[in-house]
């Protein structure tokens, strides 16, 4: 079996899990507003879905999310997903030779994404407390040299829950654009922050903002999301999509619904969300030894620090493996720092949470004689 096979059948089988817990993957399980299901279940009996939707998204959807962001000016185009936005970007905006610039820790696959044009990655360190887990400016402007082409930032990090402020945005921008280089502003988690900046509102030029479904709105496995920029960045990630044909059509239709119902459902989502992260951090703290670094968390995840337990995190994720609940080990996201943290998923029914917190003290007792070495992804 080559490695993406066993990956594959490592996720099939956790899909196959009915049971499972999913508190790994940042993915929305609070249950889905009524109109949400009749947009999606009226779309099936209709059999609306023999038409391919318009290839850049159906108009109310695309100005759905301009309004929902506050970028009246600005072009969305939709996608399947946000990583097929953060996919087509790269692969538009890259070539060989260029600087792609990120944090460490930061999402994963826009660094595949560039290596495959033959940009050359750079990754900030921003964990620890020394940092305090965020990015400066001024390590920023550090990093920059003529060949930088593009910053990426997920703002809300994942998995590290810090945002940036409105002076940090302003401050990054600044370097950014005095470089001529494109911001990719991934804000997948922005509806959880308990404030946020969008960074297009300060250099509408070259910010491409990134939207997602999958987060708020519960939608992952339905895959649709947007990217935002100036519509001359869209017309030219128009000319070669790879959805020329239109994104899922049951998805925007969920997605529209969503965005009229958004503001009725989600402020609950959100309370719910946050009360989860209460619970996990209290479970956390009675254990000495564990730490909750960046806490509240402006995403729907809280970073567990085991390391000075002497605990490895895939000890703690193979322990509650083994319960049916689905927690990340911090090696996903970065080889230098994944050694010391899990990531918990918080946007999830109360009674998931409640099982994590009571298994915690067992867990922990059984990660430490756990070797670690289980395969995990
Ligand atoms: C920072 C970040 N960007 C993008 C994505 C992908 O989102 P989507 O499901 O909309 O493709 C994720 C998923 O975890 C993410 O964490």
């Amino acid at each position: 079996m080559r490695n993406f096979d066993i990956r594959n059948a490592h996720f099939d089988r956790l899909v196959a899990n009915e049971d499972l817990r999913w508190m790994g993957q940042n993915t929305n399980h609070v249950p889905s507003h009524p109109a949400v299901l009749e947009a999606m279940a009226r779309c099936i009996r209709e059999e609306g879905f023999h038409v391919y939707a318009p290839p850049a998204g159906f108009e109310a959807l695309r100005q759905g999310i301009l309004n929902d962001l506050g970028l009246p000016e600005a072009s969305a185009m939709v996608t399947d997903g946000a990583v097929a936005a953060l996919y087509h970007v790269c692969h538009t905006l890259l070539s060989p030779g260029d600087q792609f610039i990120t944090t460490d820790p930061t999402w994963n696959w826009p660094m595949a994404f560039a290596r495959s044009k033959g940009a050359i990655v750079k990754q900030i360190p921003i964990y620890g407390a020394e940092h305090g887990y965020r990015l400066s400016a001024e390590r920023l402007a550090a990093a920059i040299t003529p060949k930088t082409k593009v910053v990426y930032l997920v703002d809300p990090n994942n998995p590290l829950g810090t945002a940036c402020t409105p002076e940090e945005i302003a401050a990054i921008v600044e370097v950014v654009e005095k470089a001529g280089a494109y911001l990719i502003h991934d804000c997948t988690y922005r509806h959880f922050a308990y404030s946020h900046t969008l960074a297009a509102t300060l250099y509408p030029e070259r910010t491409l903002t990134i939207y997602s479904f999958s987060k708020w709105l519960g939608l992952a496995g339905l895959r649709v999301g947007a990217v935002v920029a100036h519509p001359d960045i869209i017309e030219k990630l128009a000319a070669s999509p790879p959805n020329n044909l239109g994104s899922s059509l049951l998805a925007q239709r969920a997605a529209m619904a969503g965005l009229a119902i958004k503001d009725e459902w989600f402020p609950g989502v959100l309370a719910q969300t946050r009360a989860n992260q209460a619970m996990v951090k209290a479970a956390c703290d009675a254990i000495p030894g564990m730490l909750v670094p960046v806490y509240p968390s402006n995403g729907n995840f809280l970073v567990l620090e085991c390391d000075a337990l002497g605990i490895k995190p895939e000890a703690l994720v193979a322990a509650y493996q083994k319960h049916s609940i689905m927690i990340r080990q911090g090696s996903y996201h970065t080889p230098n720092f994944g050694d010391r943290f899990v990531k918990v998923s918080v946007s999830v029914p109360t009674q998931w949470v409640e099982e994590f917190v009571a298994l915690l003290p067992a867990m922990v007792d059984e990660a430490r004689a756990g070797t670690g070495d289980t395969k995990l992804f």
